[in-house]
């Protein structure tokens, strides 16, 4: 690996948390770094039986050997922060860049009460937007005005450049999705900055030639919360009928479903230049795959559809999830490449 970046493929909630929890462990991460908007995005994983989400740290926070770092361009919650650290035990281990921007109960008010945001977009009401357009403005706060989180802060592309170049393993964990982003998403159902993998990297103080893999997130079916266009949308009766009726990790909202989308899928692949594809919940659209570790005892039309995926993309889909658990992952790195 050296430097991967992960990135979602479709409107977030693509499962990106369970994989990088993943690589976290199976590839022993050194350093990893959350890009994104904010605590708008809620990664969740689950280890043994017990189901972990994170809203500010990288979901690399199970592996109690890796650094978590912020970057600079993450908006950062401290009340939810702190809480986080407490949570994972992670003070020795967790690094906030001096210049993130610092959301406060007037960026949430405003971002809950503003009906524009709210109703019409349909925002997670976490107070990214707002702190962001203040940040445009060259207004907001940033960490190195709160006492609270002083312990945490350090420059975190000195950090993580430094990491690279050591030949550290690095993983750089992006949040919303492809069709969220503020320049290539279907504004202005989107959300308030760029978050496909350029951005992701330059959240975090990272120039492009640094980077050796991006890996990007789709789950085999499409979902959405809030507002904005959803080709192929099915109805509620449809989603729940096949099981993918799925439920908001930061909102509670129920989200909306379709079937996977070829068209963009490749879409996504061109704007993050995308190298390889991490397939997720395939066992929620083909139970019999729940939990199984090997491709070669998936059932034949698993195949088909991960082979389909494959041919109409032109890129190799070497993780496949097929349950909730971490481990649930079907790994062709070794065999494909
Ligand atoms: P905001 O990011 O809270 O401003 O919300 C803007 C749009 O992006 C809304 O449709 C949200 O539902 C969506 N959104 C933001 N973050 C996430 C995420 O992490 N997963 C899924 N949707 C998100
Ligand atoms: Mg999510």
């Amino acid at each position: 690996m050296p430097c991967l970046v992960t990135v979602g493929g479709f409107y977030g909630d693509e499962g990106k948390g369970k994989i990088v929890a993943y690589l976290s462990i199976k590839d022993n991460i050194d350093l990893a770094a959350r890009g994104g908007a904010g605590p708008n995005a809620g990664h969740t994983f689950v280890q043994n039986g017990k189901e972990f989400k994170v809203r500010m740290l990288p979901s690399a926070v199970l592996n109690s050997g890796s650094r978590l770092l912020i970057g600079a361009g993450v908006l950062v919650d401290p009340v939810v922060l702190l809480k986080e650290i407490e949570t994972f035990k992670s003070t020795d281990r967790t690094f906030i860049d001096f210049q993130c921007g610092i959301i406060d109960k007037e960026h949430q008010e405003d971002d809950k009460n503003n009906q524009y945001l709210k109703k019409t977009i349909g925002t997670t009401g976490s107070g990214t937007g707002p702190a962001n357009a203040e940040r445009a403005l060259r207004k907001l706060k940033l960490a190195k005005d709160v006492p609270e989180i002083a312990l945490y802060l350090e420059d975190v592309s000195n950090s993580i450049n430094h990491s690279i170049d050591n030949g550290e393993n690095v993983l750089i964990e992006g949040t919303q999705g492809t069709f969220l982003s503020l320049f290539h998403g279907t504004y202005p159902y989107v959300t308030s900055k760029d978050v496909t993998a350029s951005a992701i990297c330059s959240d975090v103080g990272v120039g492009p030639k640094k980077i050796d893999e991006v890996l990007v997130v789709f789950k085999s079916y499409v979902t959405r919360v809030g507002e904005g266009p959803l080709s192929f949308e099915m109805s509620e009766d449809e989603v729940k009928a096949k099981n993918w009726l799925e439920f908001g990790s930061v909102t509670g909202r129920q989200r909306r479903a379709a079937p996977f989308d070829f068209d963009l899928a490749r879409k996504a692949i061109q704007v993050n230049s995308a190298s390889q594809i991490a397939l997720t919940k395939l066992d929620v659209v083909f139970p019999k795959c729940k939990g199984l570790k090997n491709f070669s005892d998936l059932p034949a039309e698993a195949k088909d559809f991960v082979n389909k995926i494959e041919s109409e993309t032109g890129l190799p889909v070497t993780l496949i999830g097929t349950g909730a658990e971490i481990m649930d992952t079907i790994d062709r790195r070794n065999s494909t490449k």
